[in-house]
């Protein structure tokens, strides 16, 4: 399989996603994810590729004494930044961490009532495998909620920096930055749940506003915190500074006053064992 690959682990970009990407992105998706598909407070919960734990860290809000949550993800830095942030609720033994690839996880059969997977899923090398042991980890009965981006052109913001990427003759950088969207569409996805023997698979597609409140300067803050980041800063100053003009000045148009505004779309596919 020649997919390119995405690393989370290295160079500071489990602090720099939690800092920048986190509270513009990930943060406001994940509310509309749970607004979507509440947990019950009693379940049992996977967050699966839990990332620095902002999904797990509301359903941990959310669970009554007897609910439970366990965060699995394949990077131990972010990994680590999760258990900083869910330190509190780790102190009442209800939420547990496990260092695992998406596709061999050390949960017992049927023990889990819902699975959530926040932009994870389209960077696991084995989208069959991933499909298949959610279903085992699930009883009969429950559900995954899987959130996966749309296609770049969907993605505004990520768009102009491929855009300016391309321009910029910089075409591998392009193409890790297009990963975690262009490479998963609602056909596929589906697919790999039906073919996993889940009964009703629904995708749907939702759009939200990617929103800078402190304008072109924040946004461009925020192209370092995505794993492209140690890449850009090790392009040459005059690069840099070309880079750093054509993304200010594709900006222009989505900029209006102080604030910066894209919009984003996301793929929900809710899938019922
Ligand atoms: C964009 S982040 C999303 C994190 C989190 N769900 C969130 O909403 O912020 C993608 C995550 O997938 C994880 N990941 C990538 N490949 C994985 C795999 N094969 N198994 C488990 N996790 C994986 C990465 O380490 C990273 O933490």
């Amino acid at each position: 399989m020649n997919r390119p690959s995405f690393n989370f682990d290295g160079g500071g970009i489990a602090e720099k996603y939690d800092e920048i990407l986190v509270p513009v992105m990930f943060d406001p998706w994940a509310d509309l994810l749970l607004e979507e598909v509440a947990p019950d407070p009693a379940w049992r919960v996977l967050d699966l590729a839990t990332g620095t734990g902002i999904v797990a860290h509301k359903v941990a809000s959310l669970l009554s004494k007897s609910g439970s949550l366990i965060c699995t993800d394949i990077s131990p830095d972010m990994l680590g930044v999760a258990r900083q942030k869910l330190g509190k609720a780790i102190g009442q033994g209800q939420v547990s961490f496990q260092q695992a690839s998406a596709d061999q996880l050390a949960l017992d059969d049927e023990e889990i009532d819902i699975v959530y997977c926040q932009q994870g899923f389209q960077f696991f090398p084995d989208h069959d495998a991933a499909a298949a042991e959610i279903s085992r980890v699930l009883k009969p009965g429950g559900q995954a909620a899987v959130a996966t981006w749309c296609s770049v052109a969907e993605c505004e913001f990520f768009q102009l920096i491929v855009d300016c990427l391309e321009e910029m003759g910089l075409s591998e950088l392009a193409s890790k930055m297009r990963i975690p969207f262009d490479h998963m569409p609602a056909e596929k996805l589906e697919n790999h749940f039906q073919s996993a023997g889940f009964g009703a698979v629904e995708v749907r597609r939702l759009t939200d506003e990617l929103v800078f409140e402190q304008g072109t300067q924040q946004a461009y803050r925020t192209v370092y915190g995505t794993p492209i980041g140690p890449d850009l800063v090790k392009l040459e100053d005059e690069a840099i500074d070309a880079f750093k003009q054509m993304f200010a000045e594709g900006c222009e148009d989505l900029t209006s006053g102080d604030v910066t505004r894209c919009e984003i779309s996301s793929l929900l596919m809710v899938a019922r064992k």
